[in-house]
Protein backbone atom coordinates (compact mmCIF):
# COMPACT_ATOMS: atom_id res chain seq x y z
CA UNK A 1 0.00 0.00 0.00
CA UNK A 2 0.96 3.49 -1.39
CA UNK A 3 0.68 5.23 2.37
CA UNK A 4 2.68 2.16 3.90
CA UNK A 5 5.37 2.70 2.00
CA UNK A 6 5.35 6.88 2.50
CA UNK A 7 4.99 6.26 6.06
CA UNK A 8 8.38 3.83 6.39
CA UNK A 9 10.19 6.13 4.04
CA UNK A 10 9.70 9.12 6.36
CA UNK A 11 9.72 7.82 10.16
CA UNK A 12 11.53 4.92 9.36
CA UNK A 13 9.27 2.29 10.84
CA UNK A 14 5.97 0.54 9.74
CA UNK A 15 2.95 1.98 10.72
CA UNK A 16 0.73 0.66 13.75
CA UNK A 17 -2.75 0.74 12.47
CA UNK A 18 -4.27 1.95 8.83
CA UNK A 19 -7.66 3.06 8.50
CA UNK A 20 -9.39 4.49 5.32
CA UNK A 21 -12.73 6.84 5.81
CA UNK A 22 -14.76 7.47 2.54
CA UNK A 23 -16.55 10.97 1.32
CA UNK A 24 -20.06 11.05 0.95
CA UNK A 25 -22.72 12.25 -1.18
CA UNK A 26 -25.85 13.28 -0.10
CA UNK A 27 -29.45 11.72 -1.49
CA UNK A 28 -31.47 13.78 0.22
CA UNK A 29 -31.69 15.85 3.40
CA UNK A 30 -30.31 18.99 2.61
CA UNK A 31 -29.57 21.86 5.20
CA UNK A 32 -31.56 19.41 7.41
CA UNK A 33 -28.73 18.55 9.56
CA UNK A 34 -28.17 21.65 12.01
CA UNK A 35 -31.87 21.67 11.84
CA UNK A 36 -32.27 18.57 14.13
CA UNK A 37 -33.98 16.73 11.10
CA UNK A 38 -33.39 13.83 8.27
CA UNK A 39 -30.52 13.04 5.87
CA UNK A 40 -29.97 10.29 3.68
CA UNK A 41 -26.18 10.04 2.73
CA UNK A 42 -24.07 7.05 1.25
CA UNK A 43 -20.38 6.85 1.28
CA UNK A 44 -18.33 7.13 -1.99
CA UNK A 45 -16.03 5.18 -3.42
CA UNK A 46 -13.30 7.90 -2.99
CA UNK A 47 -11.91 8.15 0.51
CA UNK A 48 -8.74 8.95 2.97
CA UNK A 49 -6.73 6.42 4.26
CA UNK A 50 -4.59 7.09 7.46
CA UNK A 51 -0.94 5.44 8.80
CA UNK A 52 -0.59 6.07 12.25
CA UNK A 53 1.32 5.34 15.12
CA UNK A 54 1.51 7.27 18.33
CA UNK A 55 3.91 9.19 20.29
CA UNK A 56 4.85 9.40 23.77
CA UNK A 57 5.49 13.20 23.56
CA UNK A 58 2.73 15.69 22.13
CA UNK A 59 4.04 16.11 19.07
CA UNK A 60 2.36 15.52 15.71
CA UNK A 61 4.33 14.62 12.63
CA UNK A 62 2.20 14.77 9.32
CA UNK A 63 2.83 13.84 6.18
CA UNK A 64 0.78 13.60 2.75
CA UNK A 65 0.76 12.12 -0.06
CA UNK A 66 -1.35 14.69 -1.70
CA UNK A 67 1.20 17.62 -1.19
CA UNK A 68 4.88 17.05 -1.54
CA UNK A 69 7.91 17.17 0.67
CA UNK A 70 8.63 16.43 4.26
CA UNK A 71 6.74 15.37 7.13
CA UNK A 72 5.09 18.76 8.66
CA UNK A 73 6.22 18.40 12.37
CA UNK A 74 3.72 20.44 15.20
CA UNK A 75 4.78 21.02 18.52
CA UNK A 76 1.84 23.40 19.23
CA UNK A 77 -2.05 23.38 18.08
CA UNK A 78 -1.85 26.29 17.36
CA UNK A 79 0.83 26.29 14.52
CA UNK A 80 -1.68 24.51 12.35
CA UNK A 81 -2.55 25.37 8.99
CA UNK A 82 -4.30 24.31 5.71
CA UNK A 83 -5.19 21.02 5.58
CA UNK A 84 -3.65 19.98 9.01
CA UNK A 85 -5.96 21.61 10.95
CA UNK A 86 -8.74 19.02 10.60
CA UNK A 87 -5.90 16.36 11.76
CA UNK A 88 -4.86 18.19 14.75
CA UNK A 89 -8.22 19.53 15.46
CA UNK A 90 -8.92 15.58 15.82
CA UNK A 91 -5.70 15.53 18.08
CA UNK A 92 -6.79 18.50 20.10
CA UNK A 93 -10.47 17.15 20.59
CA UNK A 94 -8.78 13.84 21.85
CA UNK A 95 -6.58 15.84 24.36
CA UNK A 96 -4.94 13.53 26.91
CA UNK A 97 -6.31 10.35 25.46
CA UNK A 98 -4.61 10.76 22.03
CA UNK A 99 -0.95 12.23 22.62
CA UNK A 100 1.09 12.87 19.81
CA UNK A 101 1.25 10.96 16.34
CA UNK A 102 2.94 10.48 13.42
CA UNK A 103 0.55 9.87 10.75
CA UNK A 104 0.75 9.84 7.07
CA UNK A 105 -2.13 10.20 4.46
CA UNK A 106 -3.26 9.25 0.90
CA UNK A 107 -6.48 10.89 -0.34
CA UNK A 108 -8.74 10.30 -3.46
CA UNK A 109 -11.65 12.47 -3.18
CA UNK A 110 -11.44 14.75 -5.85
CA UNK A 111 -10.82 18.11 -4.94
CA UNK A 112 -14.03 20.85 -4.29
CA UNK A 113 -16.18 18.70 -5.53
CA UNK A 114 -17.98 18.60 -2.20
CA UNK A 115 -18.36 15.45 -1.18
CA UNK A 116 -16.29 16.12 2.03
CA UNK A 117 -12.86 15.40 1.60
CA UNK A 118 -12.56 17.04 5.14
CA UNK A 119 -14.77 14.75 7.32
CA UNK A 120 -12.88 11.59 5.81
CA UNK A 121 -9.48 13.06 6.65
CA UNK A 122 -11.12 13.71 10.51
CA UNK A 123 -13.10 10.32 10.43
CA UNK A 124 -9.86 8.10 8.77
CA UNK A 125 -7.30 9.68 11.92
CA UNK A 126 -10.36 9.49 14.75
CA UNK A 127 -10.84 6.14 13.59
CA UNK A 128 -7.57 5.00 13.75
CA UNK A 129 -6.36 6.63 16.98
CA UNK A 130 -9.81 5.22 18.93
CA UNK A 131 -8.30 2.02 17.86
CA UNK A 132 -5.12 2.13 19.06
CA UNK A 133 -5.91 3.70 22.44
CA UNK A 134 -8.40 1.18 22.87
CA UNK A 135 -10.66 4.18 23.59
CA UNK A 136 -14.01 2.11 22.57
CA UNK A 137 -15.60 4.93 21.06
CA UNK A 138 -18.84 4.48 18.51
CA UNK A 139 -19.28 5.11 15.02
CA UNK A 140 -21.22 7.98 16.14
CA UNK A 141 -18.99 9.15 18.61
CA UNK A 142 -15.82 9.27 16.42
CA UNK A 143 -18.34 11.34 13.69
CA UNK A 144 -19.46 13.53 17.04
CA UNK A 145 -16.08 14.26 17.98
CA UNK A 146 -14.66 15.41 14.35
CA UNK A 147 -17.23 17.36 14.21
CA UNK A 148 -16.39 18.61 17.29
CA UNK A 149 -12.91 19.68 15.71
CA UNK A 150 -14.64 20.87 12.54
CA UNK A 151 -16.75 23.40 14.22
CA UNK A 152 -14.18 24.37 17.53
CA UNK A 153 -11.00 23.96 15.60
CA UNK A 154 -11.24 24.50 11.95
CA UNK A 155 -13.90 27.33 12.55
CA UNK A 156 -16.57 25.21 10.21
CA UNK A 157 -20.43 25.24 11.56
CA UNK A 158 -21.52 22.18 10.33
CA UNK A 159 -24.01 19.79 11.31
CA UNK A 160 -23.18 16.40 11.52
CA UNK A 161 -24.42 14.51 8.33
CA UNK A 162 -20.83 14.56 6.48
CA UNK A 163 -18.89 12.86 9.59
CA UNK A 164 -21.41 10.58 10.33
CA UNK A 165 -22.13 9.54 6.72
CA UNK A 166 -18.10 9.09 6.76
CA UNK A 167 -17.98 6.44 9.97
CA UNK A 168 -21.34 4.95 9.94
CA UNK A 169 -22.36 4.18 6.11
CA UNK A 170 -22.66 0.28 4.74
CA UNK A 171 -21.75 -0.89 1.07
CA UNK A 172 -24.78 -1.05 -1.07
CA UNK A 173 -26.24 1.34 1.64
CA UNK A 174 -27.54 4.76 2.31
CA UNK A 175 -27.81 6.04 6.04
CA UNK A 176 -30.79 7.60 7.11
CA UNK A 177 -30.16 9.60 9.83
CA UNK A 178 -32.02 11.51 12.66
CA UNK A 179 -29.95 14.38 13.47
CA UNK A 180 -31.42 14.83 16.84
CA UNK A 181 -31.58 11.56 18.72
CA UNK A 182 -28.76 10.30 16.44
CA UNK A 183 -31.06 7.03 15.87
CA UNK A 184 -30.08 5.88 12.35
CA UNK A 185 -30.30 2.74 10.20
CA UNK A 186 -28.46 1.64 7.11
CA UNK A 187 -31.00 0.97 3.91
CA UNK A 188 -30.68 -0.91 1.29
CA UNK A 189 -30.56 1.04 -2.37
CA UNK A 190 -29.65 -1.55 -5.48
CA UNK A 191 -30.03 0.76 -7.77
CA UNK A 192 -28.54 -1.97 -11.24
CA UNK A 193 -31.72 -4.32 -10.80
CA UNK A 194 -33.99 -1.81 -11.68
CA UNK A 195 -31.58 0.06 -14.82
CA UNK A 196 -30.52 2.68 -12.87
CA UNK A 197 -27.33 4.40 -11.69
CA UNK A 198 -26.48 7.03 -9.71
CA UNK A 199 -23.99 9.92 -11.81
CA UNK A 200 -22.22 12.46 -10.06
CA UNK A 201 -21.90 16.07 -12.25
CA UNK A 202 -18.67 17.52 -10.67
CA UNK A 203 -19.29 21.46 -11.71
CA UNK A 204 -15.86 22.01 -10.75
CA UNK A 205 -16.87 24.94 -8.99
CA UNK A 206 -16.82 26.55 -5.46
CA UNK A 207 -17.64 29.86 -4.88
CA UNK A 208 -15.48 31.73 -2.44
CA UNK A 209 -18.75 32.93 0.05
CA UNK A 210 -19.63 30.15 0.52
CA UNK A 211 -18.39 29.29 4.06
CA UNK A 212 -20.25 32.54 5.02
CA UNK A 213 -23.22 32.09 3.11
CA UNK A 214 -23.41 28.27 5.10
CA UNK A 215 -23.18 29.84 9.05
CA UNK A 216 -26.11 32.91 7.52
CA UNK A 217 -28.37 29.82 6.71
CA UNK A 218 -28.10 28.17 9.92
CA UNK A 219 -28.08 31.65 11.77
CA UNK A 220 -31.81 32.98 9.84
CA UNK A 221 -33.02 29.36 10.71
CA UNK A 222 -32.02 29.52 14.13
CA UNK A 223 -33.70 32.96 14.26
CA UNK A 224 -36.72 30.99 12.57
CA UNK A 225 -37.01 28.59 15.37
CA UNK A 226 -36.68 31.25 18.16
CA UNK A 227 -40.05 33.07 16.30
CA UNK A 228 -41.83 30.43 15.98
CA UNK A 229 -40.80 29.39 19.76
CA UNK A 230 -39.85 25.46 18.60
CA UNK A 231 -36.22 23.95 19.41
CA UNK A 232 -35.35 23.47 15.82
CA UNK A 233 -37.42 23.93 12.03
CA UNK A 234 -37.46 20.08 12.67
CA UNK A 235 -40.12 20.43 15.29
CA UNK A 236 -42.63 22.64 13.27
CA UNK A 237 -45.90 20.56 12.35
CA UNK A 238 -48.12 22.99 11.31
CA UNK A 239 -46.24 24.86 7.75
CA UNK A 240 -48.82 26.83 7.24
CA UNK A 241 -49.30 28.73 10.30
CA UNK A 242 -45.78 28.76 10.38
CA UNK A 243 -45.32 30.87 7.36
CA UNK A 244 -47.83 32.80 8.17
CA UNK A 245 -45.39 34.61 11.09
CA UNK A 246 -42.22 34.71 9.46
CA UNK A 247 -41.50 37.17 6.77
CA UNK A 248 -38.56 37.04 4.02
CA UNK A 249 -35.83 34.54 4.23
CA UNK A 250 -36.51 33.35 7.36
CA UNK A 251 -40.06 32.27 5.69
CA UNK A 252 -37.90 30.75 2.91
CA UNK A 253 -35.88 29.08 4.88
CA UNK A 254 -38.64 27.45 7.25
CA UNK A 255 -40.08 26.30 3.96
CA UNK A 256 -37.29 24.38 3.03
CA UNK A 257 -35.98 23.02 5.88
CA UNK A 258 -39.55 21.39 6.88
CA UNK A 259 -40.58 20.43 2.93
CA UNK A 260 -37.46 18.87 2.96
CA UNK A 261 -37.55 16.69 6.05
CA UNK A 262 -40.90 15.47 4.70
CA UNK A 263 -39.05 14.10 1.76
CA UNK A 264 -36.61 12.29 3.51
CA UNK A 265 -39.39 10.28 4.91
CA UNK A 266 -41.08 9.82 1.66
CA UNK A 267 -37.72 8.51 0.03
CA UNK A 268 -36.70 6.27 2.60
CA UNK A 269 -40.71 4.94 2.59
CA UNK A 270 -40.39 4.59 -1.19
CA UNK A 271 -37.52 2.56 -0.66
CA UNK A 272 -38.77 0.58 1.94
CA UNK A 273 -42.04 -0.17 -0.35
CA UNK A 274 -39.42 -1.18 -2.96
CA UNK A 275 -40.21 1.47 -5.32
CA UNK A 276 -36.70 2.82 -6.45
CA UNK A 277 -37.58 3.98 -10.07
CA UNK A 278 -39.96 6.41 -7.94
CA UNK A 279 -37.81 8.48 -5.88
CA UNK A 280 -36.31 10.73 -8.89
CA UNK A 281 -39.48 13.48 -8.41
CA UNK A 282 -38.23 14.04 -4.80
CA UNK A 283 -35.08 14.47 -6.07
CA UNK A 284 -36.44 17.35 -8.65
CA UNK A 285 -38.55 18.97 -5.85
CA UNK A 286 -35.47 19.18 -3.37
CA UNK A 287 -33.53 20.87 -6.12
CA UNK A 288 -36.37 23.55 -6.75
CA UNK A 289 -36.69 24.00 -3.09
CA UNK A 290 -32.96 24.20 -2.69
CA UNK A 291 -32.61 26.81 -5.15
CA UNK A 292 -35.91 28.95 -4.57
CA UNK A 293 -36.07 28.64 -1.25
CA UNK A 294 -33.10 27.68 0.54
CA UNK A 295 -31.18 29.59 -2.45
CA UNK A 296 -27.70 27.52 -1.97
CA UNK A 297 -27.75 26.72 -5.60
CA UNK A 298 -25.44 28.11 -8.50
CA UNK A 299 -26.21 28.64 -11.85
CA UNK A 300 -23.41 25.76 -12.70
CA UNK A 301 -25.67 23.42 -10.57
CA UNK A 302 -29.17 24.17 -12.28
CA UNK A 303 -27.77 24.08 -15.53
CA UNK A 304 -25.98 20.55 -14.44
CA UNK A 305 -29.98 19.39 -13.37
CA UNK A 306 -31.88 20.48 -15.92
CA UNK A 307 -29.97 19.64 -18.95
CA UNK A 308 -29.58 15.85 -16.92
CA UNK A 309 -33.02 15.89 -16.81
CA UNK A 310 -33.27 16.79 -20.77
CA UNK A 311 -30.93 14.02 -20.98
CA UNK A 312 -33.15 10.88 -19.75
CA UNK A 313 -32.44 11.48 -15.98
CA UNK A 314 -35.09 10.63 -13.45
CA UNK A 315 -34.84 13.22 -11.25
CA UNK A 316 -31.45 15.23 -10.43
CA UNK A 317 -30.40 17.72 -8.01
CA UNK A 318 -27.45 19.28 -6.03
CA UNK A 319 -25.56 17.88 -3.68
CA UNK A 320 -24.02 18.91 -0.57
CA UNK A 321 -23.85 22.61 0.82
CA UNK A 322 -24.26 24.22 -2.41
CA UNK A 323 -22.56 27.25 -4.38
CA UNK A 324 -20.85 25.10 -6.48
CA UNK A 325 -19.67 21.52 -6.10
CA UNK A 326 -21.16 18.18 -7.29
CA UNK A 327 -25.22 17.50 -8.77
CA UNK A 328 -26.82 14.09 -8.77
CA UNK A 329 -28.45 12.44 -11.32
CA UNK A 330 -30.48 8.97 -11.43
CA UNK A 331 -29.95 7.87 -14.58
CA UNK A 332 -31.28 4.83 -16.89
CA UNK A 333 -28.05 2.49 -17.68
CA UNK A 334 -28.75 3.10 -21.43
CA UNK A 335 -28.90 6.74 -20.90
CA UNK A 336 -25.98 7.46 -19.46
CA UNK A 337 -23.97 8.63 -22.40
CA UNK A 338 -27.21 11.08 -23.51
CA UNK A 339 -27.20 12.42 -20.06
CA UNK A 340 -23.41 13.49 -20.20
CA UNK A 341 -23.59 14.68 -23.82
CA UNK A 342 -26.50 17.18 -22.56
CA UNK A 343 -25.15 18.38 -19.63
CA UNK A 344 -21.36 18.94 -21.40
CA UNK A 345 -23.33 20.78 -24.24
CA UNK A 346 -25.63 22.70 -22.00
CA UNK A 347 -22.14 24.14 -20.13
CA UNK A 348 -20.39 24.34 -23.38
CA UNK A 349 -23.37 26.38 -24.72
CA UNK A 350 -22.89 28.91 -21.31
CA UNK A 351 -19.40 29.03 -21.77
CA UNK A 352 -18.93 26.93 -18.15
CA UNK A 353 -15.66 25.11 -17.52
CA UNK A 354 -16.14 21.62 -18.62
CA UNK A 355 -17.50 19.46 -15.97
CA UNK A 356 -16.36 16.14 -14.48
CA UNK A 357 -18.76 12.98 -14.29
CA UNK A 358 -18.19 9.98 -11.67
CA UNK A 359 -20.25 7.35 -11.76
CA UNK A 360 -21.51 6.61 -7.91
CA UNK A 361 -21.33 3.40 -6.13
CA UNK A 362 -22.47 2.81 -2.73
CA UNK A 363 -19.33 2.02 -0.53
CA UNK A 364 -18.56 1.11 3.00
CA UNK A 365 -17.88 3.57 5.72
CA UNK A 366 -14.60 3.59 7.92
CA UNK A 367 -12.87 0.46 8.34
CA UNK A 368 -9.78 -0.29 9.39
CA UNK A 369 -7.32 -1.85 5.91
CA UNK A 370 -4.24 -3.14 8.02
C1 LIG B 1 -22.23 20.64 4.41
C2 LIG B 1 -22.16 20.40 5.92
C3 LIG B 1 -23.20 19.38 6.36
C4 LIG B 1 -24.59 19.74 5.83
C5 LIG B 1 -24.53 20.05 4.33
C6 LIG B 1 -25.85 20.54 3.79
O1 LIG B 1 -21.84 19.49 3.72
O2 LIG B 1 -20.88 19.95 6.28
O3 LIG B 1 -23.20 19.29 7.77
O4 LIG B 1 -25.15 20.80 6.55
O5 LIG B 1 -23.54 21.01 4.04
O6 LIG B 1 -26.82 19.56 3.86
Amino acid sequence: MRVVEAFRAAYGSSPQTVWHAPGRVNLIGEHTDYNDGFVFPFAVPWGVTAAVTPRTDTTVRLLSLQSSGEPVTIASHDESKGWTRYVVGVLAMLGDRAGGADIAIDGDVPQGAGLSSSAALEVAVASALNDLHGLGMTPMEIALLSQKAENDFVGMPCGIMDQAASALCQEGHALFLDCRSLGSRNIPLDLAPHGLSMLIIDTQVHHEHAGGEYAKRRAECESAARKLGVAALRDVTDLAGALDRLQGAERRRTEHIVTENHRVEALVGLLRAGAVTEIGALLNASHLSLRDKYEVSSPELDVAVEAALRGGARGARMTGGGFGGSAIALVPVDRLESVQESVSAAYADRGFQAPRFLPASLAPGAHRVA
